[in-house]
């Protein structure tokens, strides 16, 4: 795992962008996992500014599939995950709606809904650069502590604190889902290049357990740890329970030219 310890959430979102805009000048249909919350908006809102400035490359025959998606909200609802990224990043970039994916939370095909995702992501090729975030207990997407390392994508029980930590997406945490579908932790691992962006005071504890602590279900983005190809840009906040830091940092000052992300 390479751990970047940069100076602030803009140098993060700037590092992200790079590394997506070269994955996809690389491969022109290249499938991009896209995550939600707060923390990669800046990313997405960097990643348009280029697109609207155009010195980015062209998203016209790339792929998007989404990490997770809330089951039981109307369809269209604004807070959900379809609707997000639709709004924050793909419909800005011109991509088509049939070219974004996402796990179907209809009610009526639930019990399917994570086997049909798994078969999509197989017939796409598999995701090229995953975005992640992690929430403050550790989560990666929506697998909360407890989920099998290997898991697939599968209907979830949110963690109460996860609730709580999106109220703000919805009002209160009583009107946030109960139940979500999401990637398992074996899925994202598929995933050939892992690209985790870690930003402010409450990702401190859950990124400093997942790269420093034990790999373990209680800490679900540890499973980064057995990823060949995973990448961690964070800011100083985030990066303060990191007892590696200046390590991380030298290593990455000594990256040689040719070697990218
Ligand atoms: C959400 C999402 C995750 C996200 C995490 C952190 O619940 N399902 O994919 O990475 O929590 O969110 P934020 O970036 O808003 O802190």
């Amino acid at each position: 795992m390479e751990v970047v310890p940069l100076e602030s959430d803009t140098e993060v979102a700037t590092l992200a962008a790079d590394t997506i805009e070269a994955a996809v000048r690389t491969r022109p249909d290249a499938v991009l996992g896209l995550a939600t919350g707060s923390t990669p908006l800046l990313t997405y809102r960097e990643l348009i500014r280029r697109h609207h400035a155009g010195t980015g490359p062209s998203y016209a025959r790339v792929w998007c599939f989404t990490l997770d998606e809330y089951v039981g909200l109307p369809p269209g609802h604004p807070g959900s995950y379809r609707a997000t990224i639709a709004r924050e990043l793909t419909d800005p970039l011109g991509i088509p709606a049939e070219c974004v994916r996402g796990p179907d939370p209809t009610e009526a095909h639930l019990a399917s809904a994570g086997e049909r995702y798994e078969a999509e992501l197989k017939a796409a090729g598999g995701v090229e650069v995953q975005l992640l975030g992690i929430g403050s207990d550790g989560h990666l997407a929506f697998n909360e502590p407890g989920s099998s390392l290997g898991s697939l994508t599968r209907i979830k029980t949110l963690a109460e604190q996860t609730r709580q930590d999106n109220a703000r997406f919805f009002g209160s945490s009583d009107e946030v889902p109960r139940h979500v579908l999401t990637q398992g932790l074996g899925t994202i691992l598929r995933a050939r290049h892992l690209l985790l962006l870690a930003t402010g005071p409450g990702k401190a504890h859950a990124l400093a357990a997942a790269v420093e602590g034990p790999l373990s279900a209680t800490c679900p983005a540890s499973v980064l740890q057995l990823h060949p190809h995973a990448t961690v840009l964070v800011d100083p906040a985030a990066a303060q329970g990191l007892e590696r830091r200046a390590h991380y940092r030298e290593v990455y000052d000594a990256k040689p030219a040719w070697q990218g992300l």
